[in-house]
């Protein structure tokens, strides 16, 4: 049973023994709520002090603040002992089914699966690819440096590389247990209200991206610490239960003056990087035509775009990527990366990441105006574009055709789009009009309070994601040694990530709570040949 209420508790700055702890709470606002100084009524939490000081830096002791998001419980597990059998379906096999990519497809199933170019690359293109690559898994060193086309790194930042985050090009993926978040996960910061182009408006001082790194002689701006409690267990028809971790984050040891009070906080760890391009080359007009933001179909999932701006062009566009739509495309999408992640000036985002209030980091050595050139730009932007996506494996098999007749029955397909065929890609033949099979539509969805950040980002509400795609999705211990999924990487399996599905998708969630055994385990076997 969902019986309790589920707090994610969020202590900002908060060093002392006394830390407070949310008693559940009958609130509904899936948002962030903050109170000021210690609160009374809690129960003291405990902690071990080796978390909290794991910088050799003095954490200043801001009055304690504690930040706390109370996330309402999954629904009650749905009665999942319906008597009637469903007979078990097997699906058709299309051939083409087999090359997601189209003639991008390439046949690795190992751990380089996902650092391929496209079996149909240009000639033109593999140069442009190495070149990319490279500047992808290059190391940015701070300014100055013996290495003027490599430094400039920070003053603030959360890496050293693009790579660092999307290891093996796949997804990153928190600590398991209660330690310190690594580099894949990063918390994007913001306080209520849209800038003039509708984007979040960053907190005051720390901006809009959290840096746990800095050079020499700027304060890093602190560490989070993501902590995981164990939910009531969900019932499955014919298997027992399974019990779903819920993380917390804690932002420790702040470099400056403590945040606003009604800041809001949306952790995310880093997405495979696999098929971008194509995904680019998706007509709008197809995006348009899958969504039903009004519902017009009656089937209960809505599902719109997100509208963003595109910098470069001076108006609002689809967006695409992240996880929740909130880039125009691939272009911005690594300038954003250079700058956000490694504090590397482009020439599309020219300005320096710090804020007003930052005034070490605004001092800090430049590595140039702006640090990234044209040229490494686009190299970046074009390597995105071409990772090849690799082919399914024994899409064919009776019980994998079983499982994509058990993903159709429970309407996985309405968000999780199969297939569709790209548009004309400018400058990109080898995207252009080719039939793939991502298994997204690119539409934000409701996904339910659970899962929540309480944070919008552009048209995304608090409750809204992206669908992402799946292609890939079974090589993802082969490539990541992990299989944590979702947004801030809380899932810990395929399964549990289906168990987290909720708002629009509860009925799908709830249709594979009442599955057979049987029927269960071949929609997890057609999901790993994805
Ligand atoms: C600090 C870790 C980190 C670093 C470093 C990093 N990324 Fe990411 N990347 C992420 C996260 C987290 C997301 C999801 C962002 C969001 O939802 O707003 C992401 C998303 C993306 C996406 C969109 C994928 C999709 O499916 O929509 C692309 C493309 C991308 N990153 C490219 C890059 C490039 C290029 C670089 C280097 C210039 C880079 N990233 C550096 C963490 C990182
Ligand atoms: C209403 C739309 C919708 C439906 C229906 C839906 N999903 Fe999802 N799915 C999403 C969204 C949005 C996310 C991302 C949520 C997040 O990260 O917090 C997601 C995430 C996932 C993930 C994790 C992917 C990743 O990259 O981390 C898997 C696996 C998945 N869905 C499988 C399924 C299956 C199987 C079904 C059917 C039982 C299903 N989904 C039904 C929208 C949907």
């Amino acid at each position: 049973m969902w019986s309790a209420w589920v707090a994610a508790l969020l202590l900002l700055g908060a060093c002392g023994d006394d830390d407070p702890t949310p008693q559940p709470s009958g609130n509904t606002d899936a948002g962030v709520t903050v109170d000021a100084g210690t609160d009374a009524g809690t129960q003291p939490v405990r902690h071990d002090h080796a978390f909290w000081n794991h910088s050799p830096r003095v954490h200043p002791r801001h009055d304690a603040r504690v930040l706390r998001a109370v996330v309402p419980p999954l629904p009650d597990d749905p009665p999942i002992d319906t008597p009637d059998e469903v007979p078990l379906e097997v699906a058709p096999f299309d051939p083409d089914e087999t090359r997601s990519g189209g003639a991008t497809t390439v046949p690795h199933a190992g751990p380089e699966a996902f650092v391929q170019s496209p079996a149909n690359i240009t000639m033109e293109h593999r140069s442009r690819f190495l070149l990319g690559e490279a500047n992808f898994e290059v190391d940015w060193v701070p300014a100055p440096s013996g290495q003027r086309d490599r430094d400039g790194l920070g003053p603030l930042f959360h890496a050293t590389s693009c790579l660092a985050c999307h290891v093996a090009n796949g997804r990153g993926a928190p600590v398991a247990g209660n330690t310190k978040a690594p580099a894949s996960l990063l918390v994007r910061l913001s306080v209520p209200g849209t800038g003039p182009h509708g984007e979040p408006v960053p907190e005051p001082t720390y901006g809009d991206q959290f840096q746990p790194r800095a050079i020499d002689g700027v304060p890093a701006e602190g560490q989070v610490q993501a902590t995981y409690a164990s939910l009531p267990a969900l019932s499955l028809r014919g298997e027992g239960s399974v019990t779903l971790q819920s993380p917390s984050y804690e932002l420790l040891d702040l470099g400056y003056v403590p945040l606003a009070p009604d800041v809001r906080l949306s952790p995310r760890i880093a997405q495979p990087m696999v098929g971008l391009g194509l995904l680019a080359a998706i007509p709008d007009a197809t995006l348009l035509a899958w969504a039903d933001p009004d519902d017009r179909d009656g089937d209960g999932i809505r599902g719109r775009p997100n509208r963003v701006w595109n910098a470069k062009e001076g108006r609002e566009v689809l967006g695409r990527f992240g996880w929740k739509a909130n880039q125009p495309d691939l272009e911005h999408q690594a300038a954003g990366a250079l700058l956000g992640d490694m504090g590397l000036t482009s020439t599309l985002f020219p300005q320096p990441p710090c804020t007003a209030a930052q005034s070490q980091c605004l001092k800090g050595a430049t590595g140039g105006e702006p640090e990234v050139d044209a040229a490494n730009l686009a190299s970046l932007s074009d390597y995105s574009h071409l990772i090849a996506v690799p082919a399914r494996r024994g899409a064919d098999r009776e019980d994998v055709r079983t499982g994509k007749a058990a993903f159709l029955r429970a309407s996985c397909d309405r968000c999780h789009r199969p297939s569709t065929t790209t548009g004309e890609l400018p400058g990109f033949p080898e995207l252009s009009n080719q039939r793939i099979w991502p298994y997204t539509d690119l539409l934000l969805h409701d996904l339910g309070e659970a899962l929540a950040d309480g944070r919008t980002d552009y048209q995304a509400t608090g409750t809204e994601w992206r669908t992402p795609p799946l292609w890939g999705l079974g090589l993802t211990a082969t490539v990541n040694g992990h299989t944590r999924l979702l947004h801030d990487g809380r899932a810990r399996s395929v399964l549990e990530a289906i168990l987290w599905h909720g708002g629009e998708a509860q009925a799908s969630r709830e249709a594979v709570q009442r599955m057979s055994p049987k029927e269960r385990a071949a929609l997890l076997t057609f999901l790993d040949s994805l």
